[in-house]
């Protein structure tokens, strides 16, 4: 026997009732952003690699460890993008948004890729939900995209979540920080770091704060904080946002060690993390990315923005029952098959769902298949009801029966429907 094909390792199929979370969340996801203005994106999974090391940064464990990268047949070095925020940037940069808008926002939604060890919550496919704000260096944006996300997950009915924010300073107060940091990190035992945080202590130093490895971590306890190296400007610029949430009533906690996994962000980081899920807790987290866009060779435009875990989400969404196919259209015999494939186009015309059966079968074969998708009417044509022109219709909780001309099959259905399945 051949060998069997399976999905690889961190790559999951989505099925009914996942699909359908999925689904549901870009539809409350289009109508949140879009009620404040952002417009949809649909950008490619797979850009230059050189793109995600310049934005992303080289010494992050995203690009260090965890891309999809091969070299096409053209010798090119491609990359299955691990975020979508870069390919936001390289699209606005490219298209020259900036000179048709002063204010540009956008989400997206889609897989990302990273190599990452899976489980609960941890994918290598992982799909996110994501939104960009550039050109406002207020921080009424940085406030109203993190009031827009709590919006959105509370839309989606997901309850108990907290929302954590810091504020990574400046390019003016950023340097002063690295100087004590590297200053505290040179006290450290070196035998007891790890050979990436022995390296990133010269080449970036906010990236030992990010190290996951556990003895880094019980080191790092008394390390200085970036928020306390903030300027006066990026001090006054936190303030507001705090002033902000509070007045929409947005709870948060400051925690100065959040300093996120990607490099390109200064000032306002949030997370918001979620006690339900295990130890993958984040379900979103974003930030201010001044000068990104500069630093990938565009105009100097700030930006704001987040992107929220699908995967995670859909842990949390609350149970949803779908909704109930109005029919099932079930030729009992052979003569009856192609008037039925008709009439189901009808009824599905005239705002009907369900589905017909490509085949003839006993009545309890075809009841049996009624109640496995669960349709609300059984509609039957055999040979009598095909010689008559009419249906038989059998209500599939009541088990009650009627017969309809078939001229009048849609009146009759539509009124022994529950209102809201009519139309
Ligand atoms: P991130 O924190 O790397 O940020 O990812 C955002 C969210 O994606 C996480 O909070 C988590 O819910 C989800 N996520 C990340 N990795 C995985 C994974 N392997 N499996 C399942 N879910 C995962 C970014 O990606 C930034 N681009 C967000 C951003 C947008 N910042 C500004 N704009």
């Amino acid at each position: 026997m051949a060998d069997k094909l399976t999905r690889i390792k961190g790559f999951a199929d989505l099925f009914p009732p996942d699909s359908d979370a999925f689904t549901l969340m870009e539809t409350a996801a289009r109508e949140v952003f879009g009620a404040h203005g952002y417009a949809e994106l649909r950008l490619p999974v797979l850009e230059r690699t050189e793109l995600f090391a310049r934005s992303i940064g080289d010494e992050t464990d995203v690009v260090q460890k965890e891309m999809y990268t091969f070299t096409d047949r053209g010798d090119r070095s491609l990359t299955l993008r691990p975020e979508a925020t870069a390919g936001v940037m390289r699209a606005y940069i490219e298209s020259a948004r900036h000179t048709l808008e002063p204010v540009s926002k956008y989400f997206t939604s889609g897989p990302m890729f990273r190599y990452e060890r899976p489980q609960k919550g941890r994918m290598r496919q992982f799909h996110q939900i994501n939104c960009e704000c550039l050109g406002a260096v207020e921080p009424h944006a940085d406030a109203e995209v993190i009031i827009m996300l709590m919006q959105f997950l509370t839309r989606l009915g997901i309850k108990d979540l907290s929302v954590s924010l810091n504020s990574l300073g400046c390019k003016e107060c950023r340097p002063a920080y690295h100087q004590a940091l590297r200053a505290f990190l040179q006290t450290l035992d070196k035998e007891r770091l790890c050979a990436d945080c022995l390296r990133r202590m010269d080449t970036n130093p906010l990236r030992v704060l990010d190290c996951k490895v556990p003895d880094c971590q019980a080191l790092l306890a008394g390390a200085p904080q970036v928020i306390d190296y903030n300027c006066e400007a990026c001090r006054a610029h936190i303030a507001v946002v705090e002033r902000l949430l509070k007045a929409a009533r947005v709870d948060y906690v400051m925690n100065p060690r959040l300093v996120r996994g990607l490099d390109y962000y200064n000032r306002t980081t949030f997370e918001v993390l979620s006690g339900n899920i295990g130890a993958q807790s984040a379900v979103a987290g974003g930030g201010r990315y001044d000068g990104l866009i500069r630093d990938l060779g565009g105009p100097d435009i700030p930006g704001i923005g987040f992107a929220c875990g699908m995967e995670r989400l859909a842990m949390l969404l609350p149970e949803h029952a779908s909704p109930r196919p109005d029919f099932y259209l079930a030729p009992l015999a052979p003569e009856a098959l192609d008037e039925a494939l008709v009439l189901a186009e009808k009824l599905r015309a005239a705002g009907l769902h369900g589905q017909v059966a490509f085949a003839a079968k006993s009545l309890k074969s075809q009841m049996r298949q009624a109640g496995k998708l669960m349709a609300r009417k059984c509609v039957m044509l055999g040979q009598d009801e095909l010689a008559a022109q009419t249906a038989l219709i059998k209500d599939m909780d009541s088990g009650e029966q009627e017969t309809a001309p078939l001229a009048d099959l849609i009146t009759a259905l539509r009124r022994m429907l529950p209102a809201g399945q009519k139309d």
